[in-house]
């Protein structure tokens, strides 16, 4: 069999690593990748942009792909599976229709409305219908959303109404391009976040492990928000009586919801939750992609075939198989770039690589590109550094020894990855 992955960043690291690892599979593809999937077994990177959908068409097509797993939103939410699906080719991921969930949070709130799933209260303005008047009288602090795709940087805490005003107003003025046209402010929600990951095949539903990430880029999750700086798995704040109501309350409802809306979910779903002091699942977002870097600790856990997993889903048989994890817990650290996340410093040599191989666990490329003999940095988080332990803190030592071994200029990472973990009392 042979795999393709769309995308190049960590996640995909991780996604072409783990199904080049499956028995059957020949070779897995990789378009763009980067020089971490370049430098694994079996695997090839194809120079093929993630947004040129008719070149990626072209390429399953030359090379006989017969199954590919598209990593990132962009693609999805443009409508990669459609195209490849018309060309008769299998696709994991949701429809175009079906990825709106991620690619306009104006959608996502009124679908979450719709079918009763817990979330923050909203509204939804465009330039035209913006009343700053009723925003001006809402108890702060407020959350203002660029609607559409904006890498994770469409979002504003603003600690008074006024500031609300003014984030909404330079999102209308253009910040964010189009993603900006519409806008939603939110009720500022208390809890704890957490990100919830399932596979769905349209009709069922298998949820992967549980994990959870830090998302701001210093220790004590302060400062600005990132894509993610390192994630655990498994994640203790998960209780089985929390899971039961994420599934209830959340999971289940979003994916009778949109096969009763005439666009069933097909791929993975992650729910970005804010739990609430009481329990309640809130939704803050749906992503219609795996986490990143989620991914790379989770996929480390998992000991089936993700090519199999992702097969059954599209014949629509999710209910007849099931995922088997390591019992282990696994963590990664991301190491970023100077300047991550405003403007990261590309270009850097990356020392330390070979050293960091001969150690347990596993360092996946992020944004690196090869150069002569060389591995550079390449973006803003550059790599994640994934060891796995027989719990929490022992994973975490692994993950650190390994961030240890590798340096560039500029290098930057969290020392603290896995701290609520650690910090909350055992079951
Ligand atoms: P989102 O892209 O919608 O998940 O928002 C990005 C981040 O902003 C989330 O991961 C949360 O940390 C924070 N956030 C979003 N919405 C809310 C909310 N209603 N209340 C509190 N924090 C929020
Ligand atoms: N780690 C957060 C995300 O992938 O959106």
């Amino acid at each position: 069999m042979k795999v393709l992955i769309i995308g190049g960043g960590g996640r995909e690291h991780a996604l072409a690593w783990k199904c080049a690892a499956a028995a059957r599979v020949e070779e897995v593809l990789v378009a763009p990748g980067n020089a971490g999937t370049a430098a694994e077994p079996r695997v090839r990177n194809v120079a093929v942009p993630t947004e040129d959908i008719a070149a990626l068409v072209q390429l399953a097509r030359r090379e006989r792909i017969d199954l590919t797993i598209v990593g990132p939103e962009a693609p999805l939410v443009a409508g990669v599976v459609d195209a490849f699906s018309a060309a008769g080719l299998a696709c994991f991921g949701p429809s175009r229709a079906a990825a709106r969930l991620e690619g306009s949070k104006a959608f996502a709130k009124e679908f979450l409305r719709r079918h009763a799933i817990p979330t923050a209260r909203s509204v939804t303005f465009t330039h035209a219908n913006f009343d700053a008047a009723w925003v001006s009288s809402q108890p702060a602090p407020l959350v203002v959303k660029a609607s559409g795709l904006a890498s994770g940087k469409g979002v504003v805490i603003a600690a008074s109404p006024a500031e609300a005003v003014t984030a909404a107003q330079a999102m209308f003025a253009g910040q964010f391009g189009e993603a900006g046209r519409e806008v939603v402010i939110e009720e500022f929600l208390q809890g704890e976040e957490l990100s919830f990951i399932v596979i769905a095949d349209g009709q069922h539903v298998l949820p992967l492990a549980t994990s959870q990430d830090h998302k701001r880029l210093r220790d004590g999750d302060q400062g600005p928000n990132t894509g993610g700086m390192g994630a655990y798995s498994p994640a203790q704040l998960v209780t089985p009586a929390l899971h039961q109501r994420i599934m209830r309350e959340v999971i289940e409802p979003a994916i009778a919801g949109l096969a009763g809306d005439g666009t069933p979910y097909t791929g993975f779903l992650y729910a970005g939750l804010m739990v609430a002091p009481d329990g309640t699942p809130n939704v803050l977002e749906f992503n219609c992609r795996l986490g990143d870097p989620e991914t790379q600790p989770l996929l480390m856990r998992l000991q089936s075939d993700l090519t199999a997993l992702c097969e059954a889903a599209l014949a629509g048989r999710l209910h007849a198989v099931s995922a088997q994890w390591d019992a282990r817990a696994a963590l990664g650290v991301v190491l970023a770039a100077a300047g991550y996340p405003e403007a990261a410093q590309r270009g850097d040599i990356i020392e330390g690589l070979e050293r960091a191989a001969l150690l347990p666990g596993k360092i996946f490329h992020a944004a690196t590109r090869r150069e002569a003999d060389r591995v550079l940095t390449n973006g803003g988080r550059v790599l994640c550094a994934v060891g796995l332990g027989d719990d929490i803190a022992a994973a975490q030592r692994a993950a650190y020894q390994l961030a240890a071994s590798v340096h560039w200029p500029g290098m930057q990472y969290r020392r603290d990855i896995g701290h609520r973990a650690l910090a909350a009392p055992r079951p």
